[in-house]
């Protein structure tokens, strides 16, 4: 006998069960409120929560604290920075890679009376620059040192520390206390240095 409202479903077909088919089933409501005051709850919470706030509470960490400490001229001396880098980087245009500066135009720091000599002059004069007369290995330069005092005191620890061991330099390495101490003590200063006469350990 087959079905009026569907002729073509035959007696055999009618014996077996419709298949079944995939209805939709709404989610739990209990999950619904769930999610509705989990988002309620985020936006509360973005729009209550000071943005812009202070970054000092951010991750202070610098590039240099990141940096594995890099052995320098022996004695088991050892720099948070390249110095080699740095001064690659940021002196060798002048005073050139082998040290020896230019003639009559660059002084050397290779051999330099003040590569080698008192740590704090060394600093202070990284950290302010020099314009005017100085003598360096007997002979007299006339030009302009710019101030490195933009870089931070690993930094320029760093480059020092290289420079007093680098070539045939020999001399003990300059750590960040120092720069730091001497960039407290000669904060006053706003010029260069006047010359190799006007270079003072303390300002
Ligand atoms: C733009 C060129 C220039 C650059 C770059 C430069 N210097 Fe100098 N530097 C000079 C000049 C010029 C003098 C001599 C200043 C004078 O005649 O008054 C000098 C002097 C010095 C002196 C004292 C004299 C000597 O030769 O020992 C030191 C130390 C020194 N520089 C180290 C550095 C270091 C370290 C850097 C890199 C961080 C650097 N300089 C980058 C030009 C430069």
């Amino acid at each position: 006998m087959s079905d009026p409202k569907n002729p073509k479903k035959n007696a055999a077909l009618q014996r077996e069960n419709e298949d079944p088919d995939e209805g939709i089933r709404p989610l739990p409501w209990f999950l619904v409120m769930f999610l509705g005051a989990m988002a309620m709850w985020g936006g509360f919470y973005i729009y209550v929560t000071p943005s812009g706030g202070d970054s000092s509470y951010g991750d202070q960490r610098t590039v240099e604290t990141l940096r594995p400490p890099v052995p320098v001229g022996g004695a088991g001396a050892v720099v948070k920075v390249d110095g080699k880098q740095i001064f690659g980087g940021k002196c060798a245009s002048c005073h050139q890679a082998t040290g020896l500066g230019v003639a009559g135009v660059f002084p050397p720091v290779a051999g330099s009376e003040w590569v080698m000599g008192d740590e704090k002059i060394l600093t202070n004069i990284l950290l302010h620059g020099i314009v005017g007369e100085i003598e360096v290995k007997g002979n007299k330069y006339k030009g302009v040192m710019p101030a490195w005092n933009a870089l931070s005191d690993d930094e320029l620890a760093g480059v020092m520390t290289y420079i007093r061991a680098e070539w045939d330099n020999k001399a003990a390495p300059v750590t960040a206390e120092t720069v730091k101490a001497q960039r407290e003590l000669t904060k006053g200063r706003t010029q260069p240095y006047n010359g190799g006469a006007d270079i003072a350990a303390g300002t």
